[in-house]
């Protein structure tokens, strides 16, 4: 496979151009000490490119909570942990921004191939400004611009739609399970961010974005 033969590539952002994952486990581990239970790295694999609804709900399990709060009760924690992330997040610089990667992005724009991001986040607009590459995305979907969360194909099919690309033409970077799950159901290549011992399906695995650039 090269890279250069693809029309659009679609960057997840959490965990691919940045890593947040630190941020939004601590964020999520100060409400589960807040209720009472420990809440692990290893519960946060789970969390990975999942919604926010979906990550409350599944932060809930581990602490054999899922019963235990109204809808009204789960709003307001997913707000709070939201409200502890965007304090973390605050800190963000350029400095933050994955090895490689804005590199590769400046690459890809230089040589004609469109770039977008897709993501779950509905932070992502906020922390692409941080960094200060929201101008190297032609098209930017998130979890503002979206219904259905990462396995559902649309936070991909939409990128390649408004920019009139079939999927077959479009590639996809992600470091979690549902997002190689979403990308392989839009009919587009996936390559991971990660090790085939934890993630499955995609073409090919990458340590780092920075790492397919030459
Ligand atoms: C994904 C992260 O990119 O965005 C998930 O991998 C996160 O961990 C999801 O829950 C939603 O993010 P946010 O910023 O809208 O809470
Ligand atoms: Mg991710």
């Amino acid at each position: 496979m090269n890279i250069y033969d693809f029309k659009l590539i679609i960057f997840d952002l959490d965990g691919v151009i940045v890593d947040t994952a630190k941020y939004h486990y601590l964020a999520w581990k100060e409400l589960a000490d807040t209720l009472g239970f420990d809440f692990t790295h290893e519960h946060n694999e789970r969390l990975k490119g999942v919604s926010r609804t979906r990550s409350l709900e599944i932060l809930l399990e581990v602490g054999g909570l899922t019963d235990a709060f109204s809808q009204e009760e789960k709003e307001k924690m997913a707000v709070a942990k939201n409200k502890r992330y965007v304090e973390y997040i605050s800190t963000l610089t350029s400095d933050d921004i994955l090895p490689g990667a804005s590199k590769f992005l400046q690459k890809l724009r230089a040589v004609g191939i469109k770039t977008a991001i897709g993501s779950a986040s509905k932070n992502a607009p906020e922390i692409l400004e941080r960094l200060g590459i929201t101008d190297l995305f032609d098209i930017i979907i998130d979890g503002n611009s979206t219904q259905k969360a990462k396995p559902n194909p649309e936070v991909f099919e939409l990128s390649a739609q408004r920019l009139d690309i079939a999927s077959e033409q479009c590639a996809v970077f992600e470091d979690a399970q549902a997002g190689i799950d979403a990308a392989l159901a839009a009919g587009m290549t996936a390559i991971a961010v990660g090790s085939p011992e934890v993630l499955y399906g995609a073409s090919m695995y990458v340590r780092g974005v920075g790492c397919v650039a030459n």
